[in-house]
């Protein structure tokens, strides 16, 4: 599955415009600092831990596309 889709499904929910998630088009993380993320989830917030749901291949995948998503 490819990393627009995958975000498309999981991710969505939370992270599109007027949702309570990060808004993703202004994060500053680096490629390894969103797969760290996404693999983690982050402490105290409603961003889970990934590592169980998609493949290590699907999570850089996503990245990718996270990474694509910036624009500041
Ligand atoms: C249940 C809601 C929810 C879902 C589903 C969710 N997230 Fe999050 N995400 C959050 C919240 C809340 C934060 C933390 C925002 C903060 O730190 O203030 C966050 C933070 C992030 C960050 C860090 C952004 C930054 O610059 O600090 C990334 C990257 C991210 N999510 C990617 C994803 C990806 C990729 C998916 C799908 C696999 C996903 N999230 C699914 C709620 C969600």
């Amino acid at each position: 599955m490819d990393g627009a889709a995958i975000f498309e499904m999981e991710c969505t929910v939370c992270h599109s415009e007027g949702r309570s998630g990060a808004n993703l088009q202004w994060s500053y993380l680096d490629a390894e600092e969103i797969a760290r993320v996404i693999i983690n989830g982050r402490d105290g917030t409603f961003m889970r831990p990934w590592e169980d749901r998609l493949t290590p291949e699907e999570i850089k995948a996503v990245a990718a596309y996270v990474k694509s998503l910036q624009q500041g």
